[in-house]
């Protein structure tokens, strides 16, 4: 395609007609200039695509159900996210699907959001690895990826309206990070913008969001499309950069795109930006269309099963319950074992082509009873059903109970509204716990739930919604096919007031106030030292693990070097297993807050029994670095880094130290307020505080001198304001009006 001359041939009524879709999943044809439509389609867990728009409008293609982001992102698995990827890309091909809609990277704020399934993490480094694997693997089958919701779409609750009220540093390090990875690594040919405003400005309008930091800060070079509907105001959306509307307006915004260019409000250049976008997207579309590509669905259908079996979480398993013994009498209760509940509700719904539920995929490895035990379709306790439950439970020696969220208690377009599991099945956990002391409880879930049985249980497996291969995933974990590996992408809080986003949470009127700043999931819970009921990144497994022989690169680096960690990883026990070791990094003295440490590596590892890896880690600059508003910029501050090996992070197993000089200088204004520790960034202004202290700074030498430089470090060192020299002083020359001069050098000195 020549866009260029495609470009000066096109109308302005061409253009703003290309700038959206023709109906919900198509772009627009223009025959004239021999301009074909692509199609896009949901994603992300598979695909979602409608038979045909205007007879079925709501019926989709049966596809493979892969699992859902909660669970992809437990593997700690790039490979695993590119292998879904790919398969996914693959299938799109044979569809004639040029760009497949997700994933989803937003960061999981509240336990409560109805769409925390399609998400992966509370953590933005996790989310962003996670999501950016996924897109190069569809990608590399010449299929778009699109990341969204872009950005700060962490509720359902008001999506189309609210406005994320968040201070700068928190937006950057924890709503923009995902983003800015995926973008940054995986250059998705597409992004789609989010519903809600961020502070007060619709995500579809916003030009710092959309222009500034996507394409000028990140160099992001493909189309911005909005979410379906999120359009306020199409004219400032163009002029903002959102290249494509989805979907179809039906012409009117059109016709308000060519008003405003023909009025002379809108300028040609800008509508032509994003027509150019549109036309660059279907060109690398059609170049990369591959028709011929076959779709196995059994064959995908087993992929399915075995990537759920990397994701599955064990959450705990005393006295050794599990893997099942099959030698014993086994019986499964609950309706999730002969009826799963394997993905989550809203646009990535998929008619899955086959669904493995656990009972049936039992009989692969021995005969286990079953019982009911309790409906998803009312939350009401059926007795019949109870007594059944605790009847089969009686008569096995261990019992699972399928228990999790019914499909009614977490959706897109709405979130919950508290962090139970329905009583009826809490009830049914009681009952069974009271007549067996071998029981597990395997959780399908897409969000954290409470867990009041967790004392009385003796095994735990969080399976989440593991798409349509769930059962027999579960079976392999339950009978040690597949030795657990998942780690949790997420803390489970004990109580849903424990969790920093409870008072704000969905918030009120049209503002939602990210009063807990950067402090969300862990670092939350481990700044306010608050012992969650599974910490982030915890998981166990049917072997052990033992870490050794950290090693860093430097013992003292400059920020812009690369910092290389290597530590050994053996497996101890006696089965093959996998481990997801963590790193994490810690300011050790900062002059901002700070959590207590952040993710900022991860690595997944295959042992034998017996065997020993060495696993290299690489840390840049941001690694340290934290968003500093002041420079606008990324900023490392000098001092002491812990480097951290966990097996999650609340079991740090190996730490050792670097010390990071920083490669820029914080333009510092200097007051008698202003902390003393701040003037060790101008090293000339230590000096003349010596000077000055010392008594030799114009003023001659005194007695004390010594005795207040003694307090004056002291005062540095505790961060204690420039005022306390004066106070400290039993000097009378040394006044406030002296130290107001000494200030003023030092701003002087500062550049201020
Ligand atoms: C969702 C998107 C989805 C789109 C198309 C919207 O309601 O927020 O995630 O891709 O619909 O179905």
């Amino acid at each position: 395609m020549n866009i260029d001359k495609i470009l000066a041939e096109l109308t302005v009524e061409e253009k703003a007609a290309l700038c959206s879709g023709a109906d919900f999943w198509h772009t627009k044809i223009i025959e004239r200039l021999d301009i074909p439509a692509i199609m896009v389609s949901d994603g992300p867990h598979g695909l979602r695509k409608n038979i045909d728009l205007a007879e079925n409008p709501n019926q989709a293609i049966e596809a493979v159900c892969f699992p859902a982001a909660c669970a992809t992102a437990c593997s700690f698995d790039r490979k695993l996210m590119e292998t879904l990827g790919k398969a996914i890309g693959e299938e799109c091909q044979h569809e004639k699907l040029s760009v497949i809609l997700g994933p989803g990277c937003n960061i999981k704020r509240s336990p409560l959001c109805g769409r925390n399934f399609e998400y992966f993490s509370e953590d933005p480094f996790l989310a962003g690895q996670m999501a950016a694997a996924h897109i190069r693997g569809v990608q590399s089958k010449g299929v778009g990826g699109c990341v969204k919701h872009f950005a700060v779409n962490n509720q359902e609750a008001r999506r189309f309206s609210y406005s994320a009220e968040v201070d700068e540093r928190t937006l950057r390090e924890i709503y923009l990070a995902p983003f800015e990875t995926v973008i940054r690594e995986a250059k998705p040919w597409t992004v789609m913008c989010s519903y809600n405003r961020i502070n007060g400005v619709h995500s579809s309008q916003n030009k710092w969001l959309l222009t500034d930091v996507l394409r000028d800060e990140w160099g992001f070079d493909g189309l911005v499309m909005s979410d379906w509907g999120a359009v306020d105001d199409r004219v400032e959306g163009i002029r903002a950069g959102l290249d494509l509307e989805m979907p179809t307006s039906y012409g009117k915004n059109d016709k308000l795109v060519v008003e405003a260019v023909e009025r002379g409000e809108l300028s040609e250049a800008e509508l032509d930006k994003c027509a150019r976008r549109v036309l660059e997207l279907i060109d690398r579309a059609c170049d990369s269309a591959r028709p011929d590509t076959e779709w196995d669905k059994v064959k995908d259908h087993e992929l399915a099963r075995k990537l759920a079996s990397e994701c599955i979480v064990l959450l705990k398993n005393d006295k050794g319950i599990l893997p099942l013994d099959t030698g014993k009498k086994t019986a499964f209760i609950g309706m999730f074992a002969a009826a799963p509940r394997f993905q989550g509700g809203g646009s990535s719904h998929i008619n899955a082509f086959r669904v493995d539920d656990a009972y049936s995929c039992s009989k692969e490895y021995t005969t286990v009873s079953y019982a009911q035990g309790y409906v998803t379709d009312r939350d009401e306790t059926d007795d019949f059903l109870v007594n059944e439950a605790v009847k089969t439970a009686q008569a096995a020696d261990n019992v699972v109970i399928f228990a999790g969220l019914p499909d009614s208690f977490e959706s897109e377009g709405y979130d919950r509204t508290h962090m139970r599991l329905p009583e009826c099945q809490l009830h049914l956990i009681d009952e069974i716990t009271k007549v067996s002391k071998n029981v597990v409880v395997v959780l399908h879930n897409g969000s954290p739930v409470e867990m009041p049985f967790a004392d009385k249980v003796s095994g735990i497996v969080e399976a989440y919604l593991c798409g349509e291969g769930t059962g027999g995933a579960v079976c392999d974990v339950l009978f040690g096919k597949v030795n657990p590996s998942g780690k949790l992408a997420e803390s489970f809080p004990k109580k849903l007031s424990d969790n920093p986003s409870y008072l704000n949470f969905p918030g009120e009127g049209d503002r939602v106030v990210y009063a807990e700043g950067q402090f969300v999931g862990y670092r939350y819970y481990d700044k306010k030292e608050l012992e969650p009921l599974f910490p982030f990144g915890y998981g166990l497994s049917y072997t052990t693990f033992e870490y050794s022989d950290l090693h860093l690169s430097h013992n003292e680096l400059d920020s812009d070097q690369t910092l290389t960690v290597e530590v050994t990883v053996k497996n101890t026990g006696k089965v093959f297993g996998k481990e997801a070791v963590q790193l994490y990094v810690a300011d050790r003295e900062s002059s901002v807050t700070r959590p207590v440490r952040e993710l900022k590596g991860f690595e997944k590892v295959a042992l034998a029994p017996g065997e020993s890896k060495k696993v290299v880690f690489r840390l840049d600059e941001r690694a340290f670095a934290y968003y500093e508003p002041l420079i606008e910029d990324w900023f490392v501050e000098y001092g002491a880094f812990d480097i951290m090996i966990g097996a999650s992070s609340r079991d740090i197993r190996l730490t050792d130290t670097v010390y990071v000089n920083s490669s820029k200088r914080l333009p510092v204004h200097f007051d008698l307020n202003s902390n003393l520790g701040d003037i060790r960034q101008l090293p000339e202004g230590r000096e003349m505080l010596e000077r000055f202290m010392g008594g030799t700074d114009a003023v001659g030498g005194f007695d004390e001198a010594d005795e207040n430089m003694r307090r004056v470090s002291e005062a540095m060192t505790n961060e204690l304001p420039i005022r306390a020299a004066v106070s400290f002083s039993d000097d009378p020359r040394i006044t406030r009006d002296r130290m107001k001069e000494f200030i003023d050098r030092l701003n002087g000195i500062a550049g201020n």
